[in-house]
């Protein structure tokens, strides 16, 4: 549903017909706002489910707009994302979800996770008309983000000295972090705090989130092994009072919606193998080493997805690790290849790229099928 397969990949790069001299990012506007659209699909069809696409993933205007037409939340870390939600149009449709204090933001938000106890009763005592919750690590994982078992009692102590009445509780785990459970059952745990919270305060949990996390490949498994189905049966059954279930994907719906174009610098030949290296580099995909992405050759009409082999694509920079792929069949008719395509960059790929050895020059982005919509 949000992946990009490989027919489709190599597709949608022929019809753009990227310039393979020029270092470009290409947004592809009309798989993206698909991927919008799918989401508000799966939601309209499981009630009281709701997305809330991640801002900070990919935070570009138009973007935000596909994600707004589709009527989807924005998910929001700072008062600046903030401001940005509401300028677009989200209006209550944000949820706050970051560990910059919500009440410092000047803008309130439709619902609020707070990081700790502390921010719980600053949130809770200063914004009215937001629905106020906390944000919960489940047993076992390993973060710096919200709130332990051990911190239990503090929560409650602060939610009752609120004197709110319902309450929310979200979590998000990077599946690196997962150790060796399932989605499910750390989903679970999340529940079963959240049960705790509910039990202890008399406060209902009329929110509940699961976070993000998800590749566009595992997203769409999740959705067909039942995951959500899952989700809203086993929240509903814990949680009588929750009516909205969020979940908040950023790089399962943008990965696939941009692609950079590296123009070919020098092919170099050894023995058995080959390297290219390429006007572009880990500044621009800094997600290079997170997850594979895939790599195309343009020579001339053709777009050729490239198999894995034991040649390399170099990246331009000083870095040690500025590696682009170090297992790939580079084309047999090297001479013609005039750029190497970096695919599944539209996400962190693009917001925390970084200006390196440039002299300040970003790369051009290229907007495909922005108009109309
Ligand atoms: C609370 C929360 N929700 C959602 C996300 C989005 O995750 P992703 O873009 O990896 O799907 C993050 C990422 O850090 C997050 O911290």
């Amino acid at each position: 549903m949000l992946a990009l397969d490989n027919d489709a990949l190599r597709a949608a790069v022929s019809r753009v017909r990227p310039d393979p001299a020029r270092r470009a990012r290409y947004f592809l506007y009309d798989i993206l706002r698909r991927n919008f659209r799918a989401l508000a699909a799966v939601e309209s069809l499981r009630p009281p489910l709701r997305f809330a696409y991640s801002v900070k993933t990919n935070p570009d205007g138009e973007l935000l707009e596909c994600a707004n037409d589709a009527g989807l939340y924005a998910e929001v870390i700072g008062p600046q994302e903030l401001d940005l939600a509401h300028r677009l149009g989200f209006g209550s449709r944000t949820v706050y979800n970051g560990p910059h204090p919500a009440w410092r933001a000047g803008d309130v938000p439709g619902v609020i996770f707070s990081d700790s106890p502390e921010s719980f009763a600053e949130n809770a005592r200063r914004v009215e008309g937001a629905l106020v919750g906390i944000r919960v690590r489940p047993p076992g994982v390993a973060s710096r983000f919200g709130i332990a078992e051990s911190q239990l009692d503090d929560i409650v102590t602060a939610i009752r000295s609120s004197g709110r009445r319902t309450t929310g509780v979200s979590l998000h785990v990077r599946p690196q972090d997962f150790g060796n459970r399932s989605w499910r059952q750390i989903v679970a745990s999340g529940i079963d705090f959240a049960r705790e919270i509910e039990k202890r305060t008399g406060a209902k949990v009329t929110a509940f989130d699961v976070g993000g996390g998800k590749t566009p490949v595992e997203f769409d498994q999740s959705l067909a092994a039942g995951d959500f189905a899952w989700l809203l049966r086993e929240t509903l059954a814990a949680l009588a009072y929750a009516h909205a279930i969020f979940a908040e994907p950023g790089q399962a719906v943008v990965t696939p919606g941009a692609f950079f174009v590296a123009p070919v610098l020098e092919i170099r030949r050894y023995d058995g193998a080959a390297d290219v290296v390429v006007d572009a580099g880990y500044p621009d995909l800094p997600q290079i080493h997170t997850f594979p992405h895939r790599v195309l050759a343009l020579a001339g009409n053709d777009v050729a997805l490239l198999e894995r082999g034991n040649d390399r694509i170099l990246g331009c920079t000083c870095l040690e690790y500025d590696v682009i792929r170090d297992d790939v069949r580079l084309p047999a008719h090297l001479d013609a290849l005039e750029a190497i395509v970096i695919a599944d960059a539209g996400a962190y790929d693009h917001s925390m790229s970084f200006d390196f050895a440039r002299g300040g020059n970003r790369p051009v982005d290229e907007r495909i099928g922005v108009p109309g919509g």
